[in-house]
């Protein structure tokens, strides 16, 4: 085992007035502060910076670089938190957040299932080998074609989102002889805290059946054919660091069960949802326990099957996108930018919701370097591109490496060829790897891949 040491900075991190807005600008945290608070992360006084105990210079070396660098260990420990937390709740990966065969098969040896929200997640599950009744589908825009699949397949559950849906979905599963087991989502209007775009409890929101419809909509179902209803579920955004929003969503959907028994209706379960949030920056980390704590104040005594749906808490500081400096611009700029290969096609949450992401040069030397004010971008011709803002960093050099930290979760799988670049390799570190404990489990996309699918139409005689 090498020799690790945590490298110390004198500046004192500034931190944000409103934790809970992410933004590119404005929080300053230390090298050392990003390192001490990921146990993933150590710096090695002569490798540099290293996850799981690899050497992410020796991954880049390998593979090149933008490259995701995935922790098996990281995963698995999260997971394990997550299960002692609360033992006898069902755990069904949101698998959106990173739906890596080779992650969903780790996930499912320690006993996930999965929440899918699409037909062609439902396949990756069952490719995965997550069986069929450990997979839970959500989401508006169900297809006939998908909810047809998801029966004959003996899905788990689906949760509902819509009257409509329950009465196409009644029809479908009549129709094949089926049976669908059926959660309705509840909107309970309650306002997560998080970033407008991935809030999703509040009245107004795309998502669940207002909490006012679901009385008489659960007493129809119960006696619609091809329906067998299982209970509710409530999912209220991503990214949530307090549990009031939780504790608050979750005695609603008790009031209902609640009122649902008294009406003599059958209520076996309740799925809690996702959305428990990491510190990226110097939020509260959102804790497995006090969730857990919220689930079971809100429905003591009520005999239920609770059910989660966790993505980004559990992969999201498990992964890093590795990136090199393509070339740094000083002349006429009111700081040093630096542009990297890695960009907003790769890794989209910066450009998309503002989010921020520690950045950590990946040497060394450059750990261990006084830091100056720096913007970091990508190179895809857009404004938005902009992975940071006026970021202490090391001065970086052409070819030096930086590690874009959590971006296990939201991170290749929101990744586009945007400009006609090639999706990033993928590679997983895993201590139980032999040599260089690390494998790649995606190629980088080879470049003639982008047109292969396109079709020249047949020229006219002219
Ligand atoms: N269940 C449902 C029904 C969901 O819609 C989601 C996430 C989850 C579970 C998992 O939530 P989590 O535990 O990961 O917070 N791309 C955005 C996040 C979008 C979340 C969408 N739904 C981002 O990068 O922040």
């Amino acid at each position: 085992m090498r020799h690790s040491t945590t490298i110390r900075s004198d500046r004192i991190p500034l931190y944000p007035k409103h934790v809970f807005i992410h933004t590119l600008i404005g929080m300053d945290v230390s090298a050392a502060d990003l390192i001490a608070a990921r146990p993933s992360l150590s710096a090695d006084t002569h490798d540099g910076l290293l996850f799981e105990g690899v050497s992410l210079a020796a991954v880049a070396a390998a593979n090149g670089t933008p490259c995701w660098v995935y922790g098996a260990g990281t995963i698995r420990r999260r997971f394990r938190r997550l299960r002692a937390a609360m033992p006898k709740t069902a755990i069904h990966y949101a698998m959106k957040a990173n739906d890596h065969l080779a992650i969903l098969a780790l996930l499912a040896a320690e006993g996930a299932g999965a929440d899918v929200v699409s037909g062609g997640e439902f396949l990756r599950a069952r490719a995965a080998g997550i069986q069929a009744e450990r997979i839970v589908f959500s989401g508006v825009g169900k297809t006939p074609a998908e909810l047809a699949m998801a029966i004959d397949h003996r899905i788990g559950q689906i949760n509902v989102e819509s009257a409509e849906e329950l009465y196409e979905l009644s029809a479908i599963a009549s129709a094949r002889g089926g049976e669908a087991r059926v959660a309705l989502r509840v909107n309970p209007d309650v306002d997560a805290g998080t970033h407008d775009k991935i809030s999703t409890g509040r009245a107004g929101d795309k998502f669940g059946i207002p909490a006012a419809d679901i009385e008489a909509l659960y007493a129809e179902g119960a006696g619609l054919p091809g329906i067998r209803m299982r209970g509710l579920a409530v999912h209220i955004g991503s990214q949530i660091g307090r549990m009031a929003p939780f504790a608050t969503a979750y005695a609603k959907i008790a009031a209902l069960v609640r009122a649902l028994r008294a009406n003599g209706l059958a209520v076996e379960s309740v799925d809690c949802g996702g959305g428990l949030g990491i510190p990226y920056c110097d939020e509260p980390a959102g804790l497995p326990e006090a969730w857990a704590g919220a689930m079971t104040t809100a429905f003591a005594g009520l005999d239920l099957h609770l059910a989660i749906e966790p993505g980004r808490w559990l992969v999201g500081p498990a992964g890093i996108l590795l990136a090199s400096v393509v070339r740094t611009r000083t002349a006429g700029m009111p700081r040093p930018m630096v542009v990297l290969d890695a960009a907003m096609n790769d890794l989209a949450r910066p450009a998309m919701y503002g989010a921020w992401h520690g950045i950590l040069p990946v040497s060394a030397q450059l750990l261990a370097a006084a830091a100056a004010e720096t913007d970091i971008v990508g190179p895809v011709c857009e404004s938005a591109d902009i992975f940071a803002r006026s970021r202490l960093l090391a001065p970086l050099a052409p070819k030096a490496l930086v590690a874009i930290l959590d971006a296990g979760a939201y991170g290749s799988v929101m990744s586009s060829t945007y400009n006609a670049r090639p999706l990033a390799a993928q590679v997983l570190v895993d201590a139980s790897l032999p040599d260089a404990g690390f494998v790649v489990i995606r190629a980088r996309q080879a470049t003639d891949a982008l047109w292969d699918t396109d079709i020249m139409p047949a020229r006219s005689a002219l």
